[in-house]
């Protein structure tokens, strides 16, 4: 067989996901492995024609396509996202389909499942028959039942092809529209205050004429001044090239102006708005990029206690992975998400509505400091950078000190008044006697300390 390996990676040949290929490579000799490294390469793929046309020409040749990608920011690299765009937006989605594709990824496991999903579902849209792919912890392929589970992946998916079995599809497609967003007259509320430090950051050119009228009616609304920035006119050189010096240093090797207007604004902000629109399966690439690159600051909420919302043109409803990753990004910065608007209801009056109810609540959250409770998105992906750093605190040393100084390792070994109440409840409750009686009133019990509250309100 004939595969073509689309490596999102950045790190091109020393990724740690692409070992998992090459393990394949070895493990299966009969078949032709041809790699193309999209992520390191971005720049001259987008740029030379050629070069796009020659990795197209290969998949068309192509029995499988697999797609080795490191996860980033909960998704994919901006790099590899630039790459699904451009496919799109030539129109070639006939090259890719009906032909056999799967994913390989390498992660923290944290939000891997959000990177597959927009993998798959861009697989779909191309018309392909994706078989599910595989999600591995970073160094799985140094165990022995790791190898042998990656091996059986590879065989179900091979199988696939020779069979040229159909594969069930997960992903409706998405409707589009051309709703034109008209917001009627809307009251500028004069002698605006600046009691906080507002800002909305956009990506909108003169062709979103409903982001920009939305981002519009937001700020003419607000009782509050909204300082307004759009991401074209920040100079990005490129996305995160995964090098991970940013580890010991909390600062990016590229020089632009990435960090510096993360720092100035970002950072101190009260309160973000991020106003974009939806691009095939994500937000566009300029945006991802912009994520990706804030990882040199670790795995640290540095935003926390902020505001944060969006405002959104395009198909949110139909992008229900979209939202879960805007959801999980809130929650693990640990910041209150005010709310989402979109373009979505298709009728201006409602729309605008939407959108002055939302400047009411982003000034009432501002003003009473709230933050919604958090999730299991934060619950859990928590426990999950709590333990990453702690183990690897000899390399994410930036994050292993903010980790300390915050009080986030929250271990619940550490607490020992509850182990001490535990030691003595466990031999209470073994007790004969006493054990039957506590089951019998056990309900009960869990209410007591609740009710004690309540009749003290
Ligand atoms: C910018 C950046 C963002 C990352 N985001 C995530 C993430 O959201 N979830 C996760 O589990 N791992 C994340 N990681 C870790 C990588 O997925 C992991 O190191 C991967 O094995 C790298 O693979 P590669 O060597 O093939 O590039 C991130 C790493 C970088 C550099």
């Amino acid at each position: 067989m004939d595969l073509v390996v689309l490596n999102g990676s950045p790190k091109s040949d020393d990724s740690i996901t692409l070992h998992y290929v090459k393990y394949l490579e070895k493990k299966f000799p009969q078949h032709n492995f041809t790699k193309h490294h999209v992520g390191k390469k971005i720049r001259s793929i987008l740029k030379d024609k050629k070069k796009f046309e020659s990795i197209l020409k290969d998949v068309s040749r192509a029995d499988g396509v697999i797609w080795s990608v490191p996860v980033y920011t909960c998704t994919v690299p901006s790099q590899l996202i630039y790459f699904i765009d451009r496919i799109f937006e030539e129109g070639r989605e006939e090259i890719f389909k009906g032909k056999y594709c799967t994913t390989i990824t390498t992660s923290a496991k944290f939000y891997d499942h959000t990177a597959h999903n927009y993998l798959k579902a861009s697989s779909e849209d191309m018309g392909m028959e994706y078989v599910d792919g595989f999600s591995a912890m970073m160094y799985d392929l140094l165990e022995e039942d790791k190898r042998e589970e990656l091996q059986k992946f590879a065989d179900i998916f091979f199988r696939y092809i020779k069979a040229q079995a159909k594969t069930p599809k997960e992903f409706v497609s998405v409707q589009k529209s051309d709703f034109s967003y008209e917001p009627g007259a809307v009251r500028n509320v004069s002698n605006k205050k600046k009691d906080y430090d507002i800002i909305l950051i956009s990506d909108h050119t003169d062709e979103d004429k409903n982001l920009k009228r939305m981002i519009g009616v937001f700020v003419k609304s607000m009782k509050y001044k909204v300082k307004v920035f759009n991401l074209h006119d920040i100079e990005v050189k490129g996305g995160c090239l995964g090098c991970v010096r940013c580890v010991n240093t909390a600062s990016c090797i590229y020089k632009d102006e990435h960090e510096e207007f993360y720092e100035k604004n970002i950072k101190p902000a009260d309160a973000v708005i991020y106003a974009t629109k939806i691009k095939n399966r994500c937000f566009p690439a300029i945006w991802e990029q912009f994520y990706d690159r804030s990882f040199y600051n670790g795995h640290c909420p540095r935003t926390m206690g902020q505001q944060l919302g969006y405002i959104i043109s395009g198909p949110l409803k139909q992008n229900s992975n979209i939202k879960e990753i805007l959801k999980s990004r809130n929650e693990m910065g640990l910041t209150n998400l005010v709310g989402i608007v979109t373009d979505e209801a298709e009728d201006s009056q409602l729309i605008t509505d939407h959108i002055r109810q939302f400047s009411r609540d982003f000034s009432w959250s501002l003003e009473n400091d709230f933050m919604r409770p958090y999730t299991f998105r934060r619950e859990g992906g928590h426990k999950i950078f709590r333990d990453l750093i702690y183990e690897m605190k000899f390399v994410f040393t930036e994050d292993h000190k903010f980790y300390k100084k915050h009080d986030l390792y929250d271990f619940p070994q550490k607490k020992y008044k509850t182990r001490i109440k535990n030691f003595f409840l466990k031999i209470l409750l073994n007790t004969p006697g006493i054990k039957e009686k506590a089951q019998d009133k056990m309900t009960e019990y869990m209410i007591m300390p609740l009710e004690e509250v309540i009749d003290e309100a």
